[in-house]
């Protein structure tokens, strides 16, 4: 073994990282690599198993309020086809992913801070509890709101709630967003810490590659999750959008190839940090490479979010390009999983919430 890969082997027995530590995982290459994703591996068999959890995805609205400069569906970006699925076809995706055993679903949209959403919301959320007999998990993720909207929808019965926090590093936050109060660094903190209070398992994430991104960023971004203690994290490469703002920016960016191994990366250091966590195969990493999410549950995460919204809708959903199945109808894309899990040596939790294990011990502990 030469002198690196026996420092980043020293490094892979320790108990606990600092920031360096991380950086060094972060960069490695090669043999090392392999090193880590080995390590990753064995920690993500030890403690949480081999079984892959689906969130069924709906997406039920591309409206959105905010205008983040990277994505696709921003307020300003006058091309996209606004769409806003009936209450019925919501649930009848709702009934789809019961049926099929999914065990839970996240309802995700732009995002819209007023009265009629919360209600609509609340309402939805009271239905899917309904229709399945109390059996589906409901995860949400419709961005920031007040804490007594966020306390409504977890009494009618949503569990888990989705919000990335895009980066930790506020002026790089600054950076990639319009500088207002709908884009305050502060507050979507502040809806991080709403949750937790509240008792959602809470997610959160960031993007990997972003233009002006250090990799003593991302390093930091691990850092926060772990201080935080955050439940489930969902992260993956950026991809620029031609109807953006970021896509000046896109000579200045990692090549593709290497922003989606660098999500490998960070999933696998994130597995060996957070042990226990749930870690998403996001959806991105299939954007880049036709087997991404296979690769992703390889080397550490243990939840992939199956697009269930209607096919008609997904084309308009385009957040960043090349997104993966959007001419696929839901059934199609079971099939498809199932077999692409069965090939990651994976077994899929049919008809199990999957809750993030770190939260129940957390839970156990206070309780
Ligand atoms: N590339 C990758 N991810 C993106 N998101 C938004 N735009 C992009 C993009 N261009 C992610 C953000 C957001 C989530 C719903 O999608 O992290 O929180
Ligand atoms: Fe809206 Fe989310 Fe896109 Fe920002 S990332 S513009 S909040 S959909
Ligand atoms: Fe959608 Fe394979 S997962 S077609």
């Amino acid at each position: 073994m030469n002198i690196k890969m026996s420092r980043i082997s020293a490094i892979l027995e320790q108990s606990s990282f600092t920031h360096p530590d991380l950086k060094q995982l972060l960069q490695c290459d090669g043999d090392e690599r392999h090193l880590l994703f080995k390590k990753s591996g064995e920690v993500k068999d030890l403690y949480v198993g081999n079984k892959v959890y689906f969130r069924g995805l709906i997406e039920f609205s591309n409206v959105c309020d905010k205008n983040c400069y990277y994505c696709g569906i921003r307020r300003s970006n006058l091309s996209v086809r606004r769409y806003n699925l009936t209450d019925s076809e919501i649930l009848d995706a709702a009934r789809f992913a019961d049926e099929n055993k999914f065990g839970s679903v996240v309802l995700q949209s732009g995002e819209n801070s007023s009265i009629a959403f919360a209600d609509r919301i609340t309402n939805l959320v009271r239905q899917i509890k309904q229709l399945s007999n109390g059996k589906l998990g409901i995860t949400l993720s419709v961005g920031e709101q007040s804490e007594s909207v966020y306390r409504r929808w977890f009494e009618a019965g949503a569990h888990r709630y989705l919000l990335r926090i895009e980066t930790a590093n506020q002026s790089l936050y600054q950076k990639i967003h319009p500088n207002d109060s709908l884009h305050d660094f502060h507050h979507r903190l502040d809806c991080l810490h709403s949750l937790k209070y509240l008792g959602y398992q809470t997610g959160t994430g960031v993007m990997i590659g972003l233009p002006f991104q250090t990799t003593g960023d991302l390093a930091n971004d691990l850092l926060f999750f772990l201080h935080f203690g955050i439940d489930m994290v969902g992260m993956g490469p950026y991809i620029e959008h031609s109807q953006t703002p970021l896509y000046a920016f896109r000579n200045e960016l990692l090549p593709i190839q290497e922003r989606f191994d660098l999500s490998l990366k960070m999933i696998a250091v994130l597995r060996i940090l957070m042990k226990d966590i749930n870690i998403a195969a996001a959806t991105a990493l299939q954007a880049i490479d036709p087997l991404g999410r296979e690769k992703g549950v390889k080397v550490g995460a243990n939840i992939i979010m199956p697009n269930i919204t209607p096919g008609l809708y997904r084309n308009d959903y385009s957040l960043y390009e090349n997104k993966p199945c959007i001419d696929e109808e839901p059934a199609q894309c079971k099939g498809c999983l199932d077999a692409r899990i069965a090939l990651a040596d994976g077994e899929i939790g049919y008809g199990e919430w999957g809750d993030s294990i770190y939260f129940i011990k957390k839970k156990d502990k206070e309780g």
